[in-house]
């Protein structure tokens, strides 16, 4: 099927209530024990870098970029990624990936660290990172954990533990 026309654009604080829904519809309650989720709790996302999708002016898909830290390094965690399954396989979900890499590398941020499928994000420019090096909160499986690095060098000595931004 060829790629439906989303309209990709920043998330504005408008757009709360609809990434909210998206998310409980697709992910359920059981989002909020997960270890990127206890990176993301009480911390808002950075709306300069967030993005939504659009169809027909309604929000049918979202990802999210909060700052955390890796050790010394700052670093913003990509997710949750989210299209809304009418929706889904019609390319929404790897806009939203580029876009929301795209501001991040235009702001001059160095690295983004995510939980999720390497096949997925492989292509989308994430490599796979040791858990020996990088400590999530909480269990990751180890074949899960991804970075990308927007700058050459950022990820140059990246070790220690994942926690929030300060
Ligand atoms: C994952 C998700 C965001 C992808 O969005 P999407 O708009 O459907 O994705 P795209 O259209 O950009 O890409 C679809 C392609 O990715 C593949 N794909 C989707 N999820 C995948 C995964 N977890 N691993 C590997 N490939 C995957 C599809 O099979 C499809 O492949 P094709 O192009 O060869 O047909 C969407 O399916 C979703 O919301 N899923 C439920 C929530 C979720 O799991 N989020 C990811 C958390 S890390």
């Amino acid at each position: 099927m060829p790629d439906a026309p989303f309209s990709i654009r920043r998330e504005t604080p408008a757009d709360a209530a609809a990434v909210a829904a998206l998310n409980d519809t697709v992910f359920g309650p059981g989002r909020f024990v997960r270890a990127a989720y206890r990176l993301r709790e009480g911390v808002a996302p950075d709306l300069a870098l967030s993005v939504v999708a659009e169809l027909g002016g309604r929000v049918v898909g979202s990802v999210r970029m909060t700052p955390i830290r890796i050790g010394d390094h700052p670093a913003h965690l990509l997710g949750p990624l989210v299209v809304e399954p009418a929706h889904q396989n019609r390319g929404g979900g790897r806009s939203l990936v580029a876009a929301a890499v795209g501001n991040a590398r235009a702001a001059g941020h160095g690295l983004i660290l995510l939980v999720g499928d390497e096949p997925y994000y492989g292509p989308l420019g994430f490599r796979r990172v040791s858990t020996k090096d990088i400590v999530m909160p909480g269990p990751v499986d180890p074949q899960r954990l991804l970075v990308a690095e927007l700058r050459a060098g950022a990820a140059e000595g990246l070790a220690g533990v994942v926690a929030r931004a300060l």
